[in-house]
């Protein structure tokens, strides 16, 4: 008879220990830890299929041969281009993101494009065949290619795609699954990691894509996506503010790809269109003449995307000075506070200061740096940065604009939306290769970059 166990598992980040505490040891994140029984004596099924077909699976690299299509157009440009090219065949995917973003209507559409010349299988563990009916009649998906099926028990899905043999398999929500032969609850990180592996050794056996949604949530009673990260091949966020029409799908993890790739979606009633011109929409409520504002540019992956950064600083009303920071690492903002403050004398440290990124956009990149310093030096002194103005660079502590990448292609998206002034790192200079319509300014320091703009 198997011999039950107990154990505490982390829904967040996987840890296990044999004793419960509030805080888990391994990510930090309180309430968390979960009890989950364990069954000795069970050969792990994933283990128990290794074993038989280690020999088989020895093969010399040339002799390997790709097949002719590796990769599935998805029909959706912006998912083909975060994917790297399209849907590896045989390859899993995971599709995560907040409750309510759009991931079903993002797999939905996809099954609209994939059904129009290979069979689907969706399956649904969360809505019934009629919400599901009524979800592909809205984003007007119709075709006898795409099966839904409403299911949860993730062995008769495998038994399914045996027999069936879809070309594609979705599985809306990993949270959802359920393997019989676990004791432990939907959703919980044991129950998560085996339906995965069910899923993935099912896939990669007959060469079937498959994408899987998980979801985030911060709730610990349910496994969050990072559980299952590892085991997958591709990892893609959808993200967005919700009260943003705008979505940003990115990939964290790519075996097939670049993970700096981003696709950009606008929600509508018809679902998610993509935006091709990411700049533009993220620039088209723009208010001009207004102090505190400045335009940035940002390479997300081999695109250039420019986007406004917004700061207010006003006086503290209280000895402690609050500051804020919306789509910008906040200890970057205090280091450029820093400087802005030791090197040029504004005294923020009596001000509050809010920062933001307009539409929902996050800037990780150095090259957000300068942007970021004139808009607070604008909102400081209250005059406004040009209209016409995009600034590129990152900043060092003594005040230094350092050199950023790509900056031909920055420049050339900035005069394309019709900038005319472009304030670049001197060191650039001599890369600069394209011959637009702008006037390119190189400066070495803030200094020099203030006295420039303002
Ligand atoms: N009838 C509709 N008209 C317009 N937009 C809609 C409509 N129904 C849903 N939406 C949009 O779709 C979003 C929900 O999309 P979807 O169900 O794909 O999200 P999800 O990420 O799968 O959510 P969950 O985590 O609950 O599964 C809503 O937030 C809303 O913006
Ligand atoms: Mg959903
Ligand atoms: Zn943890």
């Amino acid at each position: 008879m198997a011999k039950l166990r107990t154990t505490f598992v982390c829904s967040n980040c996987g840890y296990s220990s044999p004793k419960w505490s509030g805080q888990c040891p391994g990510c930090r994140e309180w309430n968390t830890m979960n009890e989950e029984v364990e069954e000795k004596t069970k050969v792990s099924a994933v283990s128990s299929v290794k074993s038989k077909t280690v020999f088989s699976s020895v093969s010399s690299v040339t002799e390997i041969s790709t097949g002719d299509e590796l990769r599935y157009n998805t029909g959706i440009g912006e998912l083909d281009r975060v994917l790297g090219g399209g849907l590896v065949k045989g390859s899993v995917v995971l599709l995560s993101g907040d409750p309510g973003i759009g991931k079903s209507t993002l797999l939905m559409q996809a099954c609209g494009t994939f059904s129009r010349d290979k069979t689907v299988l969706y399956v649904s563990g969360e809505e019934s065949a009629k919400q599901l009916k009524l979800r592909a009649e809205r984003l007007n998906v119709n075709s006898d290619k795409l099966f839904v099926m409403t299911e949860t028990d993730v062995e008769s899905i495998c038994e399914y795609i045996k027999v069936n043999k879809p070309e594609v398999v979705m599985i809306d929500s990993i949270q959802t699954m359920n393997n019989a032969e676990i004791q432990s609850s939907p959703g919980s990180v044991t129950q998560v990691r085996e339906c995965t592996n069910l899923l993935l050794r099912t896939g990669k056996s007959l060469d079937i894509p498959v994408i899987i949604v998980g979801h985030v949530n911060k709730d610990g009673a349910i496994a969050g996506p990072k559980v299952m990260e590892h085991i997958v091949d591709a990892v893609l966020y959808f993200e967005g503010e919700r009260n943003y029409a705008y979505r940003i799908l990115r990939a964290v993890k790519n075996r097939y790809g670049s993970t700096n790739e981003i696709g950009v979606f606008e929600m509508g009633d018809g679902g998610l269109s993509e935006v091709e011109n990411p700049s533009q929409a993220l620039l088209s409520e723009r208010n001009v003449n207004v102090s505190g504002n400045c335009i940035s540019c940002v390479m997300e992956g081999s695109r250039p995307i420019l986007a406004e950064v917004q700061s207010l600083v006003c006086t503290s009303g209280y000895g402690n000075s609050r500051r804020m920071s919306t789509g910008f690492d906040f200890n970057r903002l205090s280091l450029i506070l820093a400087v802005l403050e030791k090197r040029f004398g504004y005294r923020f440290s009596g001000m509050d200061t809010y920062l933001n990124i307009v539409g929902g956009l996050k800037l990780d990149e150095p090259a957000a740096d300068l942007p970021v310093a004139l808009a607070l030096v604008s909102g400081f002194t209250d005059k406004p940065v040009p209209d016409d103005v995009v600034a590129i660079g990152e900043i060092g502590l003594s005040g230094e604009v350092r050199s950023v990448s790509r900056i031909s292609a920055r420049i050339s998206e900035a005069a394309r939306l019709g900038f005319t002034k472009c304030i670049v790192p001197r060191s650039c200079l001599k890369q600069i290769k394209t011959k637009a319509d702008i006037e390119v300014i190189g400066v070495r320091n803030l200094h020099e970059t203030i006295a420039n703009v303002f």
